[in-house]
């Protein structure tokens, strides 16, 4: 058996906690510290936990021992941070989008091949139990030939409990970064094709921040399907957050989150038995798995990279009012 790769948590905020427990449950890790710039948050995550907790992170860059770093922090930090952890030879789990921009995937990708690290961006939609069976069912024909996807999720803004960068694109917020990331990630892996080419809408009628609250992209596949997305933060409305596929012959639903799953039979929907578990944790065990054995990483970071370009054609297409076809 290899040694166990020693982590740290960067960014001890909202997700970090389900980060630490996924860490603490995968085989092969041992989570060695938590740092924040915010130090009494570090402390209160790292006590809890009984690990190490640092003010800056810069800390745990300069100590040989760290092999991984898991970057959990505002998504404007994710290409400065992320680079850094390569220049100090730690391999990066970074949390969805991988970046703001094309650009800085690029650069954050150039960073990790240099340094002869591995680089990951954490999809985290598609290791969910209903995710993973729904794909099979489509592979296996269970409705026919799939034809198109809706992915919807309403969901409350949350105004009051939003960090600041949330509230600004130029550091990353809004909803279509933060949740269109997963909703693209889930309804193109279970449709089992990247995009060709995109048309949307994304605003902030709601609350006319300097970001997105609200969002609809019609997305073309390489592979003939077609998905729309449709999401809101919403500031009165009712919670949804469903998939639906349509094929040749059937539909199903699909709520990864709850990890239920449904299958059209006789003009309504059935449930179809899931097995459940935590996807946090599987998606952890699968990266650390890719890092001991040296195999392909469970989300090719070329896939990251592509979500990152899905994401800023729509925004593109929304500020033209053009179709954007990906090269
Ligand atoms: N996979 C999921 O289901 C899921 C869920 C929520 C968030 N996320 C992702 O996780 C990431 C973090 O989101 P969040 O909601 O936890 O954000 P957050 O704002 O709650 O937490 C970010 C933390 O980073 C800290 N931070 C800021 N600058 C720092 C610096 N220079 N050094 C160290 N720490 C610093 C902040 O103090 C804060 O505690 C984002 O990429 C987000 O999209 C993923």
């Amino acid at each position: 058996m290899p040694e166990d790769l020693r982590a740290v948590i960067i960014g001890a905020g909202r997700v970090a906690p389900g980060l630490a427990r996924a860490i603490n449950n995968a085989p092969g890790v041992t989570l060695v510290g938590v740092a924040d710039n915010d130090l009494p948050r570090a402390e209160v995550l790292g006590n809890k936990l009984g690990v190490k907790a640092v003010g800056n992170y810069q800390e745990f860059l300069d100590d040989p021992n760290v092999d991984v770093a898991v970057l959990a922090l505002p998504h404007w930090l994710h290409h400065q941070v992320a680079i850094e952890c390569c220049k100090a030879g730690k391999h990066v789990y970074v949390e969805k989008p991988l970046a703001n921009t094309l650009e800085e995937a690029d650069e954050m990708i150039a960073a990790a091949e240099a340094q002869h690290v591995r680089l990951f961006a954490a999809h985290t939609q598609r290791f969910f139990a209903s995710t993973i069976l729904a794909r099979r069912m489509l592979e296996q024909g269970a409705i026919g030939a799939p034809v198109y996807a809706t992915d919807t999720w309403y969901k409350n803004f949350g105004l009051e409990g939003r960090p600041a960068w949330f509230l600004d694109r130029r550091k990353g917020g809004g909803m279509w970064l933060m949740n269109g990331a997963h909703m693209i990630d889930r309804t193109c892996w279970m449709l089992n094709s990247e995009v060709a080419a995109v048309k949307a809408w994304i605003g902030n009628p709601i609350y006319q921040l300097q970001a997105d609250d609200s969002s609809l992209a019609f997305l073309q596949l390489k592979n003939g399907l077609s998905c729309a997305i449709i999401h809101s933060g919403f500031k009165k409305g009712v919670d949804k957050n469903e998939v639906e596929i349509l094929g040749t012959n059937g539909m199903l639903k699909v709520d990864t989150y709850g990890s239920r799953l449904w299958q059209a039979h006789d003009g309504q929907y059935e449930p179809v038995e899931v097995q459940k578990h935590d996807a946090f944790t599987y998606e952890m065990t699968k990266f650390i798995e890719a890092l001991q054995t040296g195999g392909e990483l469970p989300v090719p970071i070329s896939w990251g990279r592509h979500m990152v370009q899905v994401l800023c054609a729509c925004e593109e297409s929304s500020r033209t009012g053009r179709e954007i076809i990906l090269t």
